[in-house]
């Protein structure tokens, strides 16, 4: 992604955000300005990405704080609870969005006996914080994680965990980034990710912004070109990795965890700390989201099945840990057993 372009950011009264959806024919900016238009921009994908959520949602906290007419600590605290609540709901399965709304009430609780008005200021320079601290994660992970980029390799990768779903730099394709920029003659492999197209529509473009050589397949070609001998390895996202090393993400990572596994192919998850969730013990507990089945049956607006077809969308699938070869965080590459290192990264977050 060019550096002027943002997924996420603030201005006066508004948390400004690219229209995900418009992209990438169409480089448009949604203004939310208050929190009901930020609650819609999640849960309609305007803007998506587990990270890039989260950082929304600490916006859309720190707008309610802004607009909030609260005279004391103790209302200002209750509306915020509410309007959590309210966001938390949008979408399930990230942790991001939670971690980062919990973040904002921790800071509100602190904030609110110096009274409304340090509280406001309080809690928008905490949403700065976690945008900041969530791009110098990104460039972590692509300093970690692009050893292990192969020097002449053709590499997969599934969804959009690219700047567009972070603050910028990406997480799975903050390697890919950091390795193309060493010098590395890398070719990637994008899944088009079947219904919403975050891979068709948004990792070929920022790859195709960055340089980078890519060439988009259907999801259902991955397999062949793993057979074929031409996936040298697989780098995803997550949108929650639970304590003994589960992951949650796009649906389809758990197809080609599989296949990597059958083919002897290094599967890589990227994550910052923020994405990891100690309270859940394996990724059977982590709630799925559901979606509607329209974005299966239509392809931009348009019915590609028979009209009243029934059609499921989970939005997310989990791949159990003894699957993934790797977790690459902003602290380093965590190898299995991944129970402890885990826990130490979130440590070394508090
Ligand atoms: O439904 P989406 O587009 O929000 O799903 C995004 C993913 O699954 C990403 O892989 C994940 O959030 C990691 S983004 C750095």
């Amino acid at each position: 992604m060019n550096n002027e372009l943002r997924t996420v950011w603030w201005e006066p009264g508004a948390v400004c955000l690219i229209d995900q959806l418009r992209l990438p024919h169409e480089q448009v900016m949604v203004r939310c300005t208050d929190l009901a238009a930020v609650g819609h921009a999640i849960k309609a994908m305007v803007v998506r990405g587990a990270p890039a959520i989260g950082c929304t949602a600490a916006y859309g906290l720190a707008l309610v704080a802004m607009q909030s007419k609260a005279t004391d600590g103790e209302a200002l605290l209750q509306e915020l609870e509410q309007a959590r609540q309210v966001l938390n709901a949008q979408r399930p399965t990230a942790i991001n969005l939670a971690w980062a709304t919990a973040r904002m009430l921790r800071q509100a609780h602190l904030l609110s006996a110096g009274g409304v008005e340090i509280a406001r200021h309080g809690l928008l320079a905490e949403a700065h914080a976690i945008l900041a601290e969530d791009l110098a994660m990104c460039h972590a992970i692509g300093d970690h994680g692009a050893v292990l980029i192969p020097a002449r390799g053709h590499v997969l990768t599934h969804c959009n965990a690219g700047g567009l779903a972070t603050a910028g730099y990406g997480t799975a394709l903050a390697p890919i980034r950091t390795a193309f920029r060493q010098g590395r003659s890398l070719h990637v492999w994008v899944d088009e990710t079947r219904p919403f197209l975050q891979g068709a529509r948004l990792t070929a473009w920022e790859l195709q912004q960055a340089g980078i050589p890519l060439t988009l397949i259907t999801d259902n070609m991955a397999g062949y070109m793993m057979r074929q001998g031409q996936v040298d390895c697989i780098i995803v996202g997550a949108d929650r990795i639970v304590a003994n090393g589960d992951v949650a993400n796009k649906i389809g990572t758990y197809s080609l965890a599989v296949l990597a596994h059958a083919h002897g192919i290094p599967f890589y998850v990227a994550a910052p700390s923020s994405t990891i969730d100690l309270s859940l013990a394996h990724g059977d507990l982590i709630p799925i989201e559901e979606r509607s089945p329209d974005e299966v049956t239509q392809l931009a607006g348009q019915l590609i099945a028979p009209i009243g077809v029934r059609a499921a969308h989970p939005a997310f699938d989990m791949t159990p840990h003894h699957l993934i070869t790797a977790i690459i965080t902003e602290h380093g590459v965590l190898f299995p057993p991944y129970d402890d290192d885990l826990r130490r990264c979130v440590e070394a977050g508090n």
